[in-house]
């Protein structure tokens, strides 16, 4: 980026490494299009107010008390510390002040980036609409984008499409994240269906509110992609002397196509994100019993369950809805968060007693930042909750949202958790949260600082659970709403797992996953092995298969014990020792996919390479044998060529004739042949490099 001569700050690259004795032109601002389009719309700057005739998306909006909205930000001076860029502009009149914030993580080259505003102003003015900033791409008009959408039980379809003149806001206006899209984008330009080859420009917000990302190609065929909070329905009170920090937008470049993208943003996850960053430890294989007893869950059931996850290998149990309160079904009790005293007559100690007598960690359900009208919280504060007075309530699965804004309800919140985690030994909480927002009113606050809710409720929500986290340092948590609604970076920081999604069907999760993996890392990704025929579609698959696809990720287990046969247990002990055996390549390893199961392709392949290259972990999965064909031959990638790598599968089998042990260029040239006919087939063996 340079300055140019009318001080704005122009981006002048973005893309692959260059040489630090490259040159650059000097900034120099764009022409304009004609008298219709002026140098301000058409010059790619890092940061742009809106004012002096911008037509494009602008970062930053302001509404001042005397009505004025008129913002032109001009470069005032930088400061570069270590990998740190902190650049100041300031209005041109006001006492406006922006300093944008860079940070780059030298391994994987992603720059986090973000923006504080802060108000000089003798005033109180209004934040209209905020984005963290802009990246711009080189000129081209040949660019594809690729995003990610869902709905609950369907969530991460990636979708493509050119990008074309005029403009696409990827966004949620929900409250939360959403599903219907996730923030994250990927940017081509040669439209390559190959995985690992191509320059790809890719990039998501750490934000867990209403977000948008603009993809927008201007008149002069010049992309900017312009991500922060939804200008949808907002407004921030920004007082006099107050900063505001927007969320991160993060941002990369990989030169090895969308596969070397998303293994870009897992490196830099697991190393620089996750709590315990980084060396955040492995998952556990875990059991939670949701699946199997729904609401119904009581000490001697649970206790029964525990004994025989035990037996297999678990970990960690986790007891799901339906332990507190009078919560029977999803009619009651969220927002009373103490312990029934029917289902549990002498508080949870006996339950995660014997659950660590099994040498397995607890953990529990919780939705903390939702209320059932029947409940002794709502009884008592019905003024907690978003609400517009006078209005009616809307309620989706019998909740309401409460008002986490609220510094009462933030206390609340953080003090029935705390005590939760005082009084019992729980290593693990499972943070659920099953709705969206609707009637987002703040009646408590004056009217024109209502609409912070939507950062406050967010800021508070992070604060809990990073204050959680410094009280209860062993805790770990999995963020989980209803599903994948609620995973991005910002989250990502705070919890370390999250729920792609409650579609636990080991086929459709070989797709939902596949999408997941193009932003977030297999380290974070629960998969857990459920009942078959499966809930959400009737569709019966053997065990062995549903723990294949769920190795895939991190392991979980969700079956109902009970009804398993001694058989069954003697194939998931022996998975979950493979899993073992494999977890740590899985959830750290750089991730290929040789065959995606998009477009309702009939196979699925991935292969992960361990870090320091000595294991490789392929997992196939076959649809459906058309017509005799045979499986298509597995092409391995990231091996090193020159070594040698002894092969064995470890379900299902190789085809014959399959040497034990080759180079590392045979297994990518030549390939390797797999025994798969059949309806939903799965095998899955590994590559072991010789010392
Ligand atoms: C939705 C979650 O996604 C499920 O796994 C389960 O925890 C239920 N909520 C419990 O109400």
């Amino acid at each position: 980026m340079g300055i140019n001569e009318s001080g704005q700050v122009q981006t002048l690259y973005w893309g692959e490494h260059l040489s630090a004795k490259d040159h650059f032109a000097a900034a120099e601002s764009m022409p304009g299009a004609s008298s219709f389009d002026l140098p301000v719309t058409t010059t790619p700057q890092e940061f742009v107010g809106w004012g002096g005739g911008l037509f494009v998306e602008p970062d930053l909006k302001i509404t001042f008390p005397d009505g004025n909205r008129d913002l032109v930000l001009k470069y005032a001076s930088h400061t570069i510390d270590a990998n740190r860029l902190s650049i100041v502009m300031k209005d041109i009149s006001r006492e406006v002040y922006v300093t944008l914030q860079y940070e780059a993580d030298a391994e994987t080259g992603i720059l986090r980036r973000s923006a504080v505003i802060e108000n000089r102003t003798d005033a109180p003015f209004t934040i209209e609409q905020i984005a963290a900033g802009t990246w711009n791409l080189p000129r081209g008009t040949d660019y594809r984008l690729r995003y990610l959408t869902g709905h609950w039980a369907g969530e991460w379809s990636l979708q493509e499409e050119p990008v074309n003149p005029g403009k696409v806001v990827l966004e949620s206006r929900r409250g939360t994240t959403g599903a219907q899209n996730n923030p994250w984008f990927a940017i081509d330009r040669s439209g390559s269906a190959d995985q690992d080859e191509g320059g790809v420009w890719f990039g998501a917000l750490g934000w867990s509110g209403s977000w948008q990302i603009s993809v927008e190609q201007d008149v002069l065929q010049q992309v900017r992609i312009t991500g922060g909070s939804n200008a949808f329905d907002f407004g921030y009170l920004l007082k006099k002397g107050e900063r505001f920090q927007t969320p991160y937008f993060y941002g990369g470049y990989s030169g090895h196509g969308i596969g070397g993208a998303s293994r870009l943003l897992h490196r830099f996850e697991v190393d620089s994100l996750l709590p315990h960053h980084p060396d955040p430890k492995l998952r556990p294989v875990l059991y939670n019993s949701w699946e199997a007893t729904g609401f119904d869950v009581n000490e001697a059931g649970q206790m029964a369950l525990a004994e025989k996850a035990a037996r297999i290998g678990v970990e960690r149990f986790v007891m799901d809805d339906g332990w507190f309160g009078q919560r029977k079904n999803d009619h009651a009790g969220l927002g009373d968060w103490y312990v029934n005293p029917q289902k549990f007559p002498h508080g949870l100690k006996p339950l995660i007693d014997k659950v660590h007598s099994l040498n397995m960690d607890f953990g529990l359900w919780v939705e903390p930042e939702m209320v059932n009208p029947d409940s002794d919280l709502y009884r008592k504060h019905p003024d907690w909750v978003l609400e517009f007075p006078g209005r009616p309530h809307t309620e989706a699965r019998h909740q309401l949202v409460l008002n986490l804004a609220r510094p009462d309800v933030r206390a609340y919140v953080y003090g029935f958790l705390d005590k939760l985690l005082k009084e019992n030994d729980i290593s693990f909480l499972k943070w659920d949260y099953n709705r969206n927002w609707s009637e987002p009113g703040w009646p408590a606050v004056p009217q024109e600082q209502e609409k912070n809710v939507y950062i406050d409720f967010i800021r508070n929500y992070y604060s809990i659970l990073d204050e959680l986290r410094r009280e209860h340092p062993k805790v770990e948590i999995e963020s989980c709403s209803g599903g994948g609604s609620r995973v991005d970076l910002g989250v990502m920081q705070y919890t370390d797992e999250v729920w792609p999604s409650d579609n636990t069907d080991a086929y459709d999760r070989l797709l939902i996953q596949n999408g997941f993996t193009y932003a977030y890392t297999p380290a974070a990704m629960m998969a857990w092995v459920t009942d078959s025929p499966n809930w959400v579609n009737n569709r019966a698959l053997s065990l062995e298969y549903r723990f294949l696809s769920s190795m895939q990720g991190s392991l979980g287990i969700g079956v109902n014990l009970n009804q398993w046969k001694p058989e069954d247990f003697a194939t998931a002990r022996l998975m979950v020792e493979r899993y073992k055996s494999i977890r740590e390549t899985v959830q750290r390893g750089a991730l290929y996919r040789l065959l995606t199961p998009e477009h309702g392709s009939e196979q699925s392949v991935t292969e992960t390479v361990s870090r320091d290259g000595d294991q490789a972990v392929v997992f196939a999965f076959l649809h459906s044998s058309q017509e005799n064909y045979p499986f298509p031959r597995i092409f391995l990638r990231g091996l090193d060529e020159g070594a040698t790598y002894s092969i064995s599968a470890f379900a299902g089998k190789l085809a014959e004739g399959t040497p034990k042990q080759a180079s590392g260029s045979y297994w990518e040239q030549h390939g390797i042949d797999v025994d798969l006919h059949g309806d939903f087939q799965a095998m899955a063996f590994t590559l072991k490099r010789s010392r």
